[in-house]
């Protein structure tokens, strides 16, 4: 159902994939209700031509751009600056660890690999916020989100340095988001359930956080549609007062102990 919540609104996009990416669905939710946007990602991730689909279905020009190389986003601001003008909102829904991809135990992690998982994970939302403030192109009232999970705050042993990234990205969102206060634009994370995706499957024993999770949540986990939803909430002019937040979108996950679904498993052994 559209609500026309986002209707003459124009954005950024980052990290949509394949249909299963996050913000694929965020993409899809946000031209039902009126936005129009660039699609983003990697060059590499551009190759696989699955973006062509989403792009036809949105009508969204799709325009490569490492999200670590300050070159790159300053070429896809510039060129999303004329075709738009200023932008109401950007979503940055990027994350990869090496030292996850290739199986790196936390105890012995690879630095060189940290370092780019880092940068890719968490000083890229730095970096396209620094772009956009240089260039001073947000709407007063924009909204600017990125995509964590709470691993952040609390131990998910397999999150790997993923865990650390996702908090240095939430930091960054209060520090330049306080900034971003003089320009009426709000930053916030959301903070997502595990979600069978390309990023999330990649974890390992992901099968036994996504069945935790859901035995844990009393809403149960939100799906990526749910999330995408939240994206669209949080894009439009209902929320314009909320900022420097980590909003927990996760069917009530983080402030349980423990629920009767666990208990009963343990009983019952
Ligand atoms: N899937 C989950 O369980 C889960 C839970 C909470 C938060 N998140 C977060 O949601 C976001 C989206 O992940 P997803 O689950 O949709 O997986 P996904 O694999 O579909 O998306 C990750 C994206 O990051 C992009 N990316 C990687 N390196 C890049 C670079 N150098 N420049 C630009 N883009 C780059 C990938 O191409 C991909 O599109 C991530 O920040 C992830 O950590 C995911």
């Amino acid at each position: 159902m559209s609500y026309g919540l986002l209707k003459g609104k124009k954005g950024i996009i980052f990290g949509a994939l394949n249909n299963q990416s996050i913000a694929w669905k965020v993409a899809e939710r946000c031209h039902e209700e009126g936005a129009e946007f660039i699609l983003s990602n990697a060059p590499i991730a551009l190759r696989m031509g699955e973006l062509d689909e989403l792009s036809k279905k949105t009508g969204a020009e799709v325009i490569g751009a490492d999200a670590t190389s300050m070159g790159d986003l300053e070429r896809l601001f510039d060129t999303t600056i004329k075709k738009f003008g200023k932008i109401d909102f950007i979503l940055h829904s990027i994350g990869m660890s090496v030292n996850v991809r290739k199986g790196k135990h936390y105890t012995d992690v690879n630095y060189d690999w940290l370092e780019k998982g880092w940068d890719i994970s968490a000083v890229s939302f730095h970096k396209m916020m620094k772009v956009a403030w240089d260039k001073d192109c947000m709407n007063k009232w924009g909204s600017i989100l990125a995509l964590t999970y709470i691993a952040a705050q609390r131990t998910f042993p397999d999150y790997n340095d993923m865990a650390n990234n996702k908090s240095y990205l939430e930091s960054i969102a209060r520090s330049f988001g306080y900034y971003w206060g003089e320009r009426k634009v709000r930053v916030n994370t959301v903070s997502q359930s595990p979600t069978p995706t390309t990023a999330g499957s990649g974890v390992k024993g992901f099968g036994g956080f996504l069945g935790y999770a859901e035995d844990m949540s009393p809403l149960g986990n939100a799906s990526a549609e749910d999330c995408a939803n939240y994206c669209v909430a949080m894009f439009s002019d209902l929320t314009r007062k909320v900022t420097l937040q980590n909003l927990f979108h996760d069917g009530g996950f983080s402030n349980m102990g423990v629920s009767q679904k666990i208990i009963n498993k343990y009983e019952n052994e």
